[in-house]
């Protein structure tokens, strides 16, 4: 059976899958090169952003028609547009949470687990518990639960100019706040005699102005865009995280009381709250896994698996291939050799900031090597040179190292299976120095651990292996300026130009950013 399926809200995507199989998951936002690109509402605008989708589509899996179609929370104008542009026997929909959940269930390695899914707000709630049986292939309803986590975390960051950076913001806030939120939350220790407000305010989080107002006058704060000095600001993120992390163990641990699941799933846009994670995980001492794209990216995927559930081992590398733009003779021209991983990890070795751009891309919001920007993980300067005048992003934002799963326990006390970044692990004190770049102000590292030696990521741990180095790199999205994971082979070119990046690796192509940086490295060698 061929499925295609469509999420047109924020983090736009489309899937495919042919007999079971995934064969294509285009988050759009890298087709458009605009972070949780949201399609338009004026229809002839969705109409073109969509027939370019489907060009892609095409493309890269050969399949112009469909058995199933499936649309999630798409509105009802948009639907026949999709309708009029795809050719499928047939159409249904698909509850935003179920889709959530799907995509987590199928991803993760346990047979019946309790599934909860949590965000800012879907077609079916805020927060939703699920049984799931992989064996079966059957997800159960469990709860749906009045609360939302989402929304009221981000609204928060918008009184925090050192998270605003005083830009503008909608209503609610930026998507982009709630991962600034979560890493400047660190900064401080939660103020104790603030937690019962924060918790109410969570609970009772009707809409921004009220649950802003509200919150204000029992703190006694000043709660408006920007308004709040630093020390207030870093107190009330680490105070509200602390609420959240209460809430959510609280919830789970009713779910789970009486239920017999081999594992937990986390999944919705919340999921990617790897602090959140880790506090659930330590405390309920139950396996967790959280899927590659909790966040709405997966949406699209959970859809199509609501009609044809995989039927293989699935891997997160199910994006377009990097779109080749630029000619040998070009790369050539500009210094550019064909080079393996062990050059690009000697680099490494010698203190080299290097963008991976090879193969297909990663699905979800963390780069896992494919679309990377990689380098050792012991220089504190390296990351704040990937910080500043790389990426240009805030100052507290962690870079997360990636580990060989079979070396993780040297550098941490007690390590989940974590391929995805999806737990803030703390970090042995014997390694701090082995890993002084990665390691966030709270102690911990939002560890990616890699269990397969020949994927892109796991073969450059080997090399550094055997060159003698730890098996562990700083490993960070490929992007430059908030743009979304770069998908042009141009666009690593032009971060080589504009950012002080050392070299970029494409499609097996070593590209230097001047004749002095490889100068330099060479002479190192
Ligand atoms: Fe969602």
């Amino acid at each position: 059976m061929k499925v295609i399926a469509f999420h047109v809200q924020h983090d736009a995507g489309v899937s495919v899958s042919d007999g079971g199989s995934l064969r294509l998951a285009l988050e759009l936002e890298r087709l458009f090169e605009e972070r949780y690109f949201e399609c338009a509402t004026e229809g002839g605008e969705f109409r073109a952003q969509w027939s370019r989708a489907l060009d892609v589509v095409r493309r890269e899996t050969g399949l112009e028609r469909f058995d199933v179609a499936v649309t999630s929370w798409v509105p009802p104008s948009k639907r026949r547009i999709l309708q009029q542009l795809v050719e499928a026997a047939a159409w249904r929909t698909v509850d935003h949470h179920v889709a959530h959940a799907l995509h987590g269930l199928h991803d993760a390695p346990f047979d019946d687990p309790l599934v909860v899914s949590f965000d800012g707000g879907g077609t079916d709630g805020t927060f939703r518990v699920f049984r799931g049986s992989r064996r079966l292939g059957t997800l159960a309803p469990v709860a749906r639960v009045p609360l939302n986590l989402g929304t009221p975390y981000r609204l928060l960051a918008t009184t925090m100019s050192e998270v605003t950076g005083r830009r503008p913001q909608p209503r609610a806030g930026h998507l982009s706040l709630a991962g600034k939120l979560m890493a400047y939350a660190a900064l401080a220790p939660p103020r104790h005699d603030w937690l019962d407000a924060l918790i109410e305010y969570y609970r009772t989080y009707q809409e921004p102005s009220q649950a802003l107002f509200s919150l204000g006058e029992a703190l006694h704060l000043e709660l408006e865009a920007d308004s709040l000095s630093p020390d207030d600001s870093r107190a009330l993120a680490a105070t509200s995280q602390a609420a959240f992390e209460s809430l959510l163990l609280e919830t789970i641990r009713a779910q789970l009381a009486g239920v017999k699941a081999d594992g937990l799933v986390l999944t919705g846009g919340c999921a990617l709250n790897v602090v959140a994670n880790e506090r659930v995980r330590k405390t309920l001492g139950l396996p967790i896994h959280v899927p590659p794209a909790p966040n709405d990216a997966g949406i699209s995927v959970g859809a199509l698996w609501s009609v044809s559930p995989p039927v293989e081992a699935v891997t997160p590398f199910v994006g377009p291939e990097l779109v080749c733009d630029v000619g040998d003779r070009s790369l050539r021209e500009r210094g550019g050799r064909k080079s393996d991983v062990a050059k690009v990890a000697s680099l490494v070795q010698r203190g080299a900031v290097v963008g991976i751009a090879q193969g297909r891309a990663e699905l979800g919001p963390r780069a896992l090597g494919h679309r990377s920007i990689v380098a050792a993980p012991d220089r504190p300067e390296l990351r704040e040179r990937i910080n500043a005048r790389i990426k240009s992003r805030e100052w507290y934002r962690p870079a997360a190292p990636a580990v060989l799963e079979s070396a993780a326990h040297r550098f941490f006390e007690e390590i989940p299976r974590s391929p995805y970044m999806s737990f803030a692990v703390p970090v042995r004190d014997a390694a701090k120095a082995l890993l002084a770049g990665a390691v966030h102000v709270d102690g911990t590292a939002r560890v990616q651990t890699v269990d397969d030696p020949t994927s892109v990521l796991g073969s450059l741990l080997v090399a550094l292996e055997r060159m003698g180095a730890p098996p562990c790199v700083l490993n960070t999205s490929f992007n430059v300026q908030s743009r979304p994971l770069l998908q042009r082979a141009s666009a690593a070119l032009e971060a080589l130009d504009t950012t002080e990046l050392d070299f970029a690796w494409i499609d097996g192509w070593l590209v230097p950013r001047d004749a002095e940086v490889d100068r330099r490295f060479e002479e190192d060698a």
